[in-house]
């Protein structure tokens, strides 16, 4: 933590917290094992994260693609959110942290939906660290759902055409009140984006780590932050002009 440079911190930092099932098979236990040891680094990035004042944080945890994963997983996995989510909440509460959810919600079991609205509503008013979950959630839904919502507002006669630009898409999406995440993290030696925040990745800085998600903590996560520290973020422009930016800054 003492390598950090506390001044240039990225304020949202995204995850796919993947690799639990390599994991948990590497120890001779089932895959669920390895969800269980997921929730604990999850703590301790929450953790982490407030520490040194992460403004948001999405963790992915559930992919629409994950619903076809076999019954008795994708059923341990739903109880194992609906306890997280009730045991932490009380804590995540006195941290401050707010939570929210982005997916389609609509597909989760009556009792995780019901766990998630009483966890957004009891942190609704928190100002600390904003932590977002993306359950049962795909990039291509989440944009599809947005050009379905504008064509509405367009038929309603609310919108015109010609007003669509990226301000005016990016309303439509899940994350509106969240900004672009400027690091994206994932674990367990993936190099792809699996249906996560295409739209909003954009310009982010990817960070890959062979470690597995249960495996992940907090040293790794500060890595990670060094690791973006390290990058010269150019948007397209010359390295001479991003070096210009910064002594006339
Ligand atoms: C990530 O770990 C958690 C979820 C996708 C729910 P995996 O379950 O994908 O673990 P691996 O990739 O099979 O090791
Ligand atoms: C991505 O991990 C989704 C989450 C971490 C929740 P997967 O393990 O499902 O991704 P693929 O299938 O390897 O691309
Ligand atoms: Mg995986």
């Amino acid at each position: 933590m003492e390598n950090l440079d506390l001044n240039r911190l990225p304020k949202h930092i995204a995850i796919i917290m993947d690799g639990n099932g390599r994991w948990a098979e590497e120890q001779g236990q089932d895959r669920l094992y390895g969800h269980y040891h997921g929730v604990m680094s999850v703590r301790k990035v929450v953790e982490a994260a407030t520490e040194i004042g992460i403004q948001y944080l999405t963790l992915y945890a559930f992919s629409t693609e994950n619903w076809d994963r076999p019954q008795t997983e994708v059923l341990g996995l739903m109880s194992l959110f609906v306890d997280t989510i009730s045991k932490e909440v009380p804590d995540l509460h006195k941290n401050n942290i707010r939570l929210h959810f982005i997916g389609n919600l609509d597909l989760l079991p009556d009792e995780a939906r019901q766990a998630l609205a009483s966890s957004t509503s009891i942190t609704a008013q928190n100002t600390g660290l904003q932590l977002v979950i993306a359950l049962s959630y795909s990039s291509r839904w989440e944009i599809i759902q947005a050009a379905k919502s504008l064509a509405e507002q367009v038929k309603a006669g609310k919108l015109d055409p010609i007003q669509i630009d990226e301000a005016c898409f990016v309303q439509s999406l899940s994350t509106k009140d969240f900004p672009d995440p400027e690091l994206m993290i994932r674990t367990s030696g993936e190099y792809r984006i699996s249906n996560f925040l295409l739209f909003q990745l954009a310009y982010a800085e990817l960070y890959f780590t062979e470690t597995r998600w249960p495996a992940f903590g907090k040293d790794a996560f500060f890595e990670a932050i060094m690791a973006y520290q390290s990058r010269e973020r150019r948007f397209g422009k010359t390295s001479a002009q991003i070096n210009l930016d910064i002594e006339n800054y």
